[in-house]
C-alpha cells in the first residue's frame, strides 16, 4: 500500500508511504482518492496527512511522465481533498515538493517541521506546477512571492513558508501539534482556492520575466509558468487550473523536459558500478599535496564534508600561501551565508598545512594537485607511498597527464587513481574518476565513496590526453579558432554559443581561466600533435603578446576599469594577420553555422571518446559535458542533444564538413555505425 490510513477517535491520519521519497505516482494518487472516501464514510472530525519516513512527498513521480496520464489526476484528488467536509491537515517534515507541496496547499492547515523544505522545483524538470501550484500560491502567498517560488524553483525553509503563510506553524513534531488541532477553528479556514485571487501586477510580472530571461535564457517552462499565472489572475480558480494542466501535460512531453528529466535520472545513476564490489577505504585524515587555487579548493571541498585535512607544500612560504588560500575560501563562503562562523571554525580546526610528509603518516587517502609536470607528480608519489599506510589511495588531480605513468612508479600501482576536480573545487559538481590499467576496485569504490560524501556527481573515465571533459574541450577551442581565423570573431563565436544556452562562450570562459594553460598544453602536445592537422597560432600570438586573459587586464577582450568585456581591435586584427599568413580568404559565418561546427566538432570526439572506452556511456558523456562545462542542462547534455539530431543527420552534416577539412572532420566510427544502424547514441555503452 502506497497509501496507509489508520483511525485514532474521531481523527484519521493518513500516510504517504512510497519509499524513497514517497513520489506521487498512481498508487499514491489512488490511495489518496480512497482517503478521501474513506475520511467521509468514516465521518471523520479531521484528517492528518504525512509522509513515511520523515519525508512528506518529493513531488509527482517523473518516472511516469513518459506514458500517458492515467486517472486519478492530481489536480482531481486534490480538488476531493479540499472540497471535502472533513477538512485535512498537512504535517510536513523532511521535504514536501512539487506535488507534494500542492497536497499541502490543497489542506486548510499546514503545519511545517523547523527543518523541512517546501517548494516547487518543477521547472528543473522542464514543467510547471501540474497540480494547482500556478493557481493557489498566488492566492495564498501574493503574485510576487507566488513567481519567485514556481520560476526559481528553490525550495523554502520553514521560516520564510511561515513568514509568507504559506503554513500556519513551525513545530518541531508537527503530527503530534496536528492532532492538537481544534477542529471547530479548522472548519473557519477559507481553502485556498476560494482566497481573492491577487491583482494583475504588470510590474511584478514584467520583473519576472525579466529575471527569467537572464538567469534561465532558453528554457520554456518557467516563462510557461508565468504566463500561466497572470492568465489566472483574471479567470475563477477552475478554469485556471484546467489552462494550468494544459499546459503541464504539453510541457511535460516536450524535448526540454525530457533533457531535464535525462539530466535528473543520469545524476541519481552516477553510482559504484555493480559489477565493483570492493570496500571502500573509509578516510578520517586525507592529505591534499599542493595548496595553490586547486589544492586550496579540493582541500576545502574536503574539509566541508568534515573530512580533516593536511596540505603538504614544498616550504614555508608554500604552507603560508596555502593557509591563506584556505582561510580565503572559508571567509568567501561565510560572506556569501553559505556557512556561519561556527561552520567556518570546524573548518578551521580540522585544517593544517605542513611541508613535513610524516604528518600524513595516518592518512588513507592522499589527493595530489601539484604543478602539472610528469617528473614533479612522479617525486610526490613517491614521497606519498613512503610516508602513508600501507593501503591507502594515492590521487592525482591531474587534468592530462598519464595516471598509469604515475602508478608504474610506485611499488603498489593499484592504489593509483586520478581524482580530476574543477576550479572552483568546492563548488563545481563534476568529478572525473580516472581509473588506470591497474587501479584496484578498492581505489574506485574509495573515489564513489568520497564523491557521494562531498556531493559530488562521480564519473569513471579511463586514461587519454585530456580524458572525458578536456579532450572534448579542446576539440571545441580548436573549431573556435578555426573560425576565427577563417572569419569570425570572438564576440561572434561567443555570442552564438551564449544563444545556444552556455553562461559564457569559449573565450569569455578562457579570459577567466586564464590563456597560458592551454598554451602549455599545446606546447606538451607539439610532439605527437599529426603534422598534417591544421594548426592555428592565434592563442599562441595571444600568449607572445601577454594577453593571459582577465588576469592580465586583457585576453580575448579588453575589461577596462575591471568592468565589462568590450572587443579588442587588436585581436581582431591577429585573426585577420594570421589568415592572410596563411593565405585563407576569410567568410562570414551566421550564428548558426557557428553552432553548427562547435557542437558537431565535440560530438564528434565524444563519439571517439565512447567508442575507444574512455568513457562508458552517453549518459556519463553527459554529466561531464553538464556538469563541468556548462553545457545546457536543459539540452540534456552533448550526447542527449546529438540523438535529438540523430546519427544520421549528424553524419550527413559532417560528410559536409569534411569536404573542407578531411582530417579535421574524419567521422567518428561509432557515429558511422549508429547512422547505419539506426542507433541512438544513449544506447552505446
Ligand atoms: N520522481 C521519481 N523518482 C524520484 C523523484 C521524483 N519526483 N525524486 C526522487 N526520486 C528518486 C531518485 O531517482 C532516486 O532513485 P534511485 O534511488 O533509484 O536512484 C531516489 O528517489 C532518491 O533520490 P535522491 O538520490 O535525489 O535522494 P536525496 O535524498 O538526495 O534527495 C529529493 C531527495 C530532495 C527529494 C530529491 O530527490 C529531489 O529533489 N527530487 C525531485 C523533486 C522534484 O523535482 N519534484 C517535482 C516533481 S514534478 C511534480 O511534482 C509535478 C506536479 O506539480 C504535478
Amino acid at each position: 500500500m502506497s497509501v496507509t490510513t489508520r483511525r485514532e477517535g474521531s481523527v484519521g491520519y493518513v500516510e504517504i508511504d512510497n519509499a524513497p521519497v514517497n513520489a506521487i505516482g498512481l498508487s499514491v494518487r489512488s490511495g489518496l482518492q480512497q482517503a478521501v472516501d474513506w475520511a467521509e464514510r468514516e465521518n471523520l472530525e479531521r484528517v492528518i496527512v504525512s509522509g513515511k519516513g520523515g519525508m512528506f512527498a518529493a513531488g509527482a513521480d517523473a518516472k511516469e511522465f513518459d506514458s500517458a496520464p492515467v486517472e486519478p489526476h492530481l489536480p482531481d484528488v486534490l480538488n476531493a481533498i479540499e472540497d471535502s467536509y472533513v477538512p485535512w491537515i498537512a504535517a510536513i517534515e523532511g521535504v514536501a515538493l512539487g506535488g507534494g507541496a500542492e497536497i499541502a496547499l490543497a489542506c486548510p492547515m499546514r503545519i511545517m517541521a523547523p527543518k523541512a523544505r517546501i517548494g516547487f522545483p518543477e521547472v528543473t524538470l522542464g514543467v510547471i506546477p501540474g497540480a494547482g501550484g500556478t493557481q493557489r500560491l498566488p492566492r495564498l502567498i501574493g503574485l510576487s512571492n507566488a513567481l519567485n517560488a514556481v520560476t526559481g524553483g528553490k525550495p523554502l525553509n520553514a521560516q520564510t513558508a511561515l513568514k509568507m503563510g504559506l503554513v500556519q506553524a513551525v513545530k518541531s513534531e508537527p503530527v503530534e501539534a496536528a492532532f492538537m488541532v481544534n477542529s471547530e477553528a479548522l472548519v473557519t479556514i477559507v481553502p485556498v482556492s476560494e482566497l481573492p485571487e491577487p491583482a494583475i501586477d504588470l510590474e511584478v510580472l514584467n520583473t519576472a520575466r525579466k529575471t527569467v530571461n537572464t538567469k534561465q535564457a532558453g528554457q520554456i517552462a518557467p516563462l510557461r509558468a508565468i504566463e500561466v499565472m497572470e492568465a489566472g489572475l483574471s479567470l475563477p480558480f477552475r478554469e485556471g487550473l484546467a489552462l494550468e494542466r494544459q499546459a503541464f501535460l504539453e510541457l511535460r512531453s516536450s524535448d526540454q523536459a525530457k533533457a531535464l528529466r535525462h539530466i535528473f535520472f543520469a545524476e541519481r545513476a552516477a553510482k559504484t558500478p555493480s559489477n565493483i564490489i570492493a570496500e571502500p577505504v573509509v578516510p578520517e585524515h586525507i592529505a591534499v599535496v599542493g595548496g595553490g587555487t586547486m589544492g586550496s579548493g579540493i582541500a576545502y571541498a574536503v574539509l566541508n564534508a568534515g573530512f580533516r585535512v593536511t596540505v603538504l607544500e614544498t616550504d614555508s612560504e608554500g604552507v603560508k600561501r596555502a593557509r591563506e588560500n584556505v582561510e580565503k575560501v572559508v571567509e568567501a563562503s561565510l560572506k556569501r551565508g553559505l556557512i556561519d562562523e561556527n561552520k567556518a571554525n570546524e573548518r578551521r580546526a580540522l585544517f593544517s598545512a605542513s611541508t613535513n610528509y610524516a604528518d600524513v603518516s595516518d592518512a588513507t587517502l592522499a589527493i595530489e594537485a601539484a604543478f602539472e609536470s610528469m617528473a614533479v607528480k612522479c617525486q610526490v608519489f613517491a614521497a606519498l607511498e613512503q610516508s602513508l599506510p600501507a593501503g591507502a589511495i594515492i590521487a592525482s588531480n591531474t587534468s592530462y597527464l598519464d595516471i598509469n605513468e604515475i602508478a608504474d612508479s610506485l611499488s603498489d600501482p593499484a592504489r593509483v587513481i586520478g581524482l580530476h576536480f574543477f576550479a572552483p573545487a568546492h563548488i563545481m559538481k563534476l568529478l572525473e574518476i580516472v581509473r588506470g590499467n591497474k587501479t584496484s576496485d578498492i581505489a574506485i569504490t574509495t573515489a564513489f565513496a568520497l564523491a557521494k560524501r562531498l556531493r559530488k556527481v562521480p564519473v569513471v573515465v579511463g586514461v587519454c590526453d585530456g580524458f572525458v571533459g578536456n579532450r572534448i574541450l579542446a576539440r571545441y577551442r580548436e573549431a573556435a579558432d578555426t573560425l576565427l581565423i577563417d572569419g569570425s570573431t570572438p564576440w561572434e563565436i561567443d555570442e552564438a554559443m551564449v544563444e545556444f544556452g552556455y553562461a559564457m562562450g569559449p573565450y569569455a570562459a578562457q579570459d577567466l581561466s586564464g590563456l597560458d594553460i592551454a598554451h602549455a598544453n599545446r606546447r606538451r602536445q607539439d610532439a605527437t600533435r599529426d603534422p598534417a592537422r591544421r594548426y592555428i597560432p592565434i592563442a599562441d600570438r595571444m600568449v607572445e603578446l601577454g594577453k593571459l586573459g582577465r588576469k592580465t587586464g586583457a585576453g580575448w577582450y579588453r575589461y577596462p576599469g575591471g568592468n565589462g568585456r568590450v572587443e579588442d581591435p587588436v585581436v581582431a586584427d591577429l585573426g585577420i594577420e594570421e589568415a592572410h599568413f596563411a593565405g585563407i580568404e576569410r567568410v562570414e559565418y551566421s550564428a548558426d553555422e557557428i553552432r553548427e561546427r562547435l557542437t558537431l566538432a565535440m560530438i564528434n570526439e565524444a563519439s571517439d571518446i565512447l567508442h575507444e572506452g574512455i568513457a562508458q556511456s552517453a549518459a556519463d558523456i553527459d554529466l561531464v559535458t553538464v556538469f563541468g562545462y556548462g553545457f545546457p542542462r536543459w539540452r540534456g547534455g552533448l550526447m542527449h542533444y546529438a540523438d535529438t539530431l540523430g546519427a544520421k543527420e549528424i553524419v550527413s552534416r559532417l560528410t559536409r564538413l569534411g569536404n573542407e577539412d578531411a582530417i579535421a572532420w574524419k567521422i567518428s566510427p561509432l557515429l558511422s555505425h549508429c547512422s547505419e544502424n539506426g542507433i541512438p547514441l544513449c544506447d552505446v555503452g
